[in-house]
């Protein structure tokens, strides 16, 4: 059986790794593709979903985050810095404390989510909360960058784009093709920019007949892109996109032409219906920030612009556990409360209604 090295000793030719010993990986990549007929059948396509929580992490993040901490080690750097919405900031600590280097981590008070968090101060994080939201969090971390001996590893940093492009080699690898189209959630747009380059590669090696449309997902409260201008206080459940002001704003619009893609914007009640809808029809669970994906594809075959049968990938970018607060909400933001009854087989025979 192959065992999976990590991307960067899996694509070690093309990401030019030089010196494998400083290699800072948790074998991060690899991860399933998963056929979701629960969604075919809804939408006429043939859906597959990128599993992108399976990472060590628990997001996408920890592909380029490799390639990020791996070059910043072999350039002796001693402290990297990041600004996140919580899942750069667990992956960049992660990585950070594998390579035995300090991790700074800046994240808008109070508005990450508890299990990106824990990860965060779990790895040994310099964790800094900042009053303000995430696009001043981006500001003050490129400031120290240009001024301190830290190393930036947020998605301004070219490394972690080049790192988070596998993820479209993998697809075309699981399906034997590119898809005609992806769908997946765009904050700072560095992810979206990365499977475009990744899906372009492929076509022009020769390994896909075709680019797939790129179709990007914002939450309506937090929609720049899809705006044309810069949000000030962008609002959504979907934290983890909670961004005014995308720092590959310009790649991801010439990404968007080249590949005749399309960005939308998506309700917050729609994101959670996504997210319940994925969870309790393909058996996976992803934050409400990558629900968007799913939602996406709804709203975009509700349109009529989805042709039946057309190969369609959504990437969920991270697991649900990490938010899992919105789980145990109902759709009218009552809570869930799990059924009780005293220690009696014929009781939980009742209630299950097997009797
Ligand atoms: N999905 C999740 C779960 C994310 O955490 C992010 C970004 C995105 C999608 C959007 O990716 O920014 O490349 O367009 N999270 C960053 C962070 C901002 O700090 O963790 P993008």
């Amino acid at each position: 059986a192959h065992v999976w090295r990590g991307v960067l000793r899996e694509y070690a030719d093309r990401l030019g790794v030089t010196d494998a010993s400083t290699v800072v990986t948790l074998g991060e990549g690899g991860t399933p593709l998963i056929p979701a007929p629960a969604l075919s059948q809804r939408t006429g396509a043939d859906v597959y979903v990128k599993f992108e929580g399976m990472n060590p992490t628990g997001s996408f993040k920890d592909r380029g985050m490799t390639v990020a901490l791996s070059r910043a080690v072999e350039h002796g750097a001693k402290a990297v810095i990041c600004a996140s919405t919580g899942n750069t900031s667990a992956s960049a600590a992660a990585y950070a404390a594998h390579a035995g280097i300090t991790a700074a981590v800046l994240v808008p008070e109070g508005k990450i989510a508890m299990g990106k968090l824990s990860q965060a101060v779990i790895h040994g994080g310099r964790l800094i909360q900042i009053r303000g939201n995430f696009d001043d969090c981006l500001e003050i971390a490129r400031e120290l960058a240009d001024n301190y001996p830290v190393h930036l590893v947020n998605s301004v940093n070219p490394d972690r784009i080049e790192g988070q492009k596998t993820a479209a080699y993998e697809v075309v690898s699981q399906l034997g093709d590119a898809p005609d189209f992806h769908f997946i959630p765009v904050g700072n747009a560095g992810n979206y920019t990365a499977y475009t380059r990744g899906y372009r590669e492929e076509a022009e090696r020769g390994v896909s007949t075709r680019v797939p449309r790129m179709f990007g997902f914002q939450a309506e409260g937090s929609a720049p892109l899809v705006r044309g201008e810069v949000v000030k206080n962008p609002e959504t459940v979907a934290s983890a996109i909670r961004i005014g002001n995308p720092a590959s704003w310009q790649l991801a619009l010439e990404a968007r032409d080249a590949t005749d893609g399309w960005f939308g914007a998506i309700s917050d009640d729609r994101i959670l219906a996504a997210q319940k809808l994925l969870a309790g029809t393909v058996g996976v669970f992803v934050e409400p920030g990558s629900a968007i994906s799913v939602a996406g594809l709804l709203d975009r075959a509700e349109a009529g612009v989805i042709p039946a049968g057309a190969k369609v990938v959504l990437t969920v970018t991270g697991h649900g556990l990490k938010d899992p607060q919105w789980a145990l909400r109902n759709a009218d933001g009552s809570e869930v409360t799990p059924t009780v009854v005293d220690a009696s087989t014929s009781e939980v025979a009742s209630v299950l209604d097997l009797a």
